[in-house]
Order: structure tokens, then C-alpha cells, then sequence
């Protein structure tokens, strides 16, 4: 695939969830930045896309060549009515696709989309403190480290902290 193609960003379709999959699959079995340990299925990845529709938030993907180079989407930061304002994003791009604005496309995607639903806050739980590719992109869009709990995280014999990050919405509702 060519480094220099366009990105093109769009609503994630239920014929995207298979390659989706295989970028999460990558990340869960390699790497401390999710929290699972076993892959879903494609199945309960769709079921997954399902309830963040169901919610009114987005579910993102990337495209360039005709492939899917990432995907991200917004959730329900907490399940308790109070928090029905506060959304938490996940990101993911394709091994190899890294560093190229892909990341950067979906997130400025995916702010301007909750913002424009009423949405007033974005958070994001960056796995691992030492992910400095995605504190990065998030210190890069506006968002504000705003703690770190310490070894919350016990995944490939090792105690993993989290990086809770923080953007208003208010200041892009309406643009
Ligand atoms: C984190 C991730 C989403 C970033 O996406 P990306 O497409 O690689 O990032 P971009 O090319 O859009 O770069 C965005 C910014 O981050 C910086 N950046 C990207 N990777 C970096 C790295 N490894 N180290 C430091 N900075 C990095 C870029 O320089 C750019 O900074 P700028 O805005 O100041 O120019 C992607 O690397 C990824 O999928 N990582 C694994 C999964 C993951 O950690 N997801 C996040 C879960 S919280």
C-alpha cells in the first residue's frame, strides 16, 4: 500500500467489522494498550458496534486503497445516568499504517461528530503509561492528562498503569 495515499474517513459498515477485527485482534494479542486478553469474535464486534449506534455515537473507519487502516468509535464513558454527557473514544490503526495521520484523521473525526450530538466531554483511559504514540495524538487534538492509575493492569506477567486524558467538546459544538 502506498505510505502517500489519501485517508478517508467514513461510518464503519457492517462488511468493515471483519478487518476490524483483525487490527483489535493484533493489539489484544500483542500489546498492553487494550485490556482484553482474548480477541472477540467478529460476531461480538458487530454486537459491540451495535450498542455505540444504539447510543447515538459514532463508529469510524479509515480507508485508504480500498483497505481499512483504522477505526475508532465513541462509547458510553460510564453506564450510570449522570455521566450520559461524557463520552470515552477507542483508536486503532492497522500495524505498519502507524504514523501516518491516520490516528489524527479518525480523532478529529470522531471529536467534531460527538461534539455535533451534544456531547460535552471526551475522555480516553490510554492503556499503558508508556504509550507515547497515543498520549501524543490526544495532547496533539486538545485533550489534558489528568491522572494515572498506577497498576491497575496485570497482563503479559506485568502490572500496567493507566493514562486518563480529558477534552471539552464545548468549544467545537457548532463549528
Ligand atoms: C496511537 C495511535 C492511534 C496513533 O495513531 P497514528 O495514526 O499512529 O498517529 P498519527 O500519525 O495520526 O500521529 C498523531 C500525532 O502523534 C504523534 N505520534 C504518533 N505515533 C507516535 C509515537 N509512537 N511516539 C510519539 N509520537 C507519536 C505524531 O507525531 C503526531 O504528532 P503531531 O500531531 O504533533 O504531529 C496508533 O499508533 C495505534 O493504533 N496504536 C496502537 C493502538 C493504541 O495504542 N490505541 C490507542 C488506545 S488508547
Amino acid at each position: 500500500m502506498n505510505p502517500n495515499s489519501p485517508v478517508e474517513v467514513m461510518d464503519a459498515e457492517a462488511h468493515h467489522m471483519a478487518a476490524i477485527q483483525s487490527i483489535y485482534s493484533h493489539y489484544v494479542l500483542n500489546d498492553l494498550c487494550s485490556f482484553e486478553e482474548e480477541p472477540p469474535t467478529a460476531i461480538e464486534m458487530l454486537s459491540r458496534r451495535a450498542e455505540v449506534l444504539r447510543l447515538g455515537l459514532p463508529y469510524l473507519v479509515a480507508m485508504a486503497d480500498g483497505r481499512v487502516v483504522g477505526y475508532a468509535y465513541a462509547d458510553a464513558y460510564r453506564s450510570r445516568p449522570a455521566y450520559r454527557h461524557t463520552v470515552e473514544n477507542s483508536i486503532y490503526v492497522a500495524p505498519g499504517q502507524q504514523g501516518r495521520g491516520v490516528g489524527r484523521a479518525l480523532l478529529e473525526t470522531l471529536l467534531a461528530r460527538c461534539a455535533a450530538g451534544g456531547f460535552s466531554q471526551m475522555v480516553v483511559i490510554v492503556g499503558n503509561s508508556t504509550n507515547a504514540g497515543s498520549i501524543r495524538l490526544h495532547e496533539s487534538l486538545g485533550f489534558e492528562r489528568v491522572g494515572v492509575l498506577r497498576q491497575v493492569g496485570f497482563k503479559f506477567g506485568q502490572w500496567v498503569d493507566t493514562v486518563l486524558m480529558q477534552r471539552s467538546l464545548r468549544d467545537l459544538a457548532g463549528k
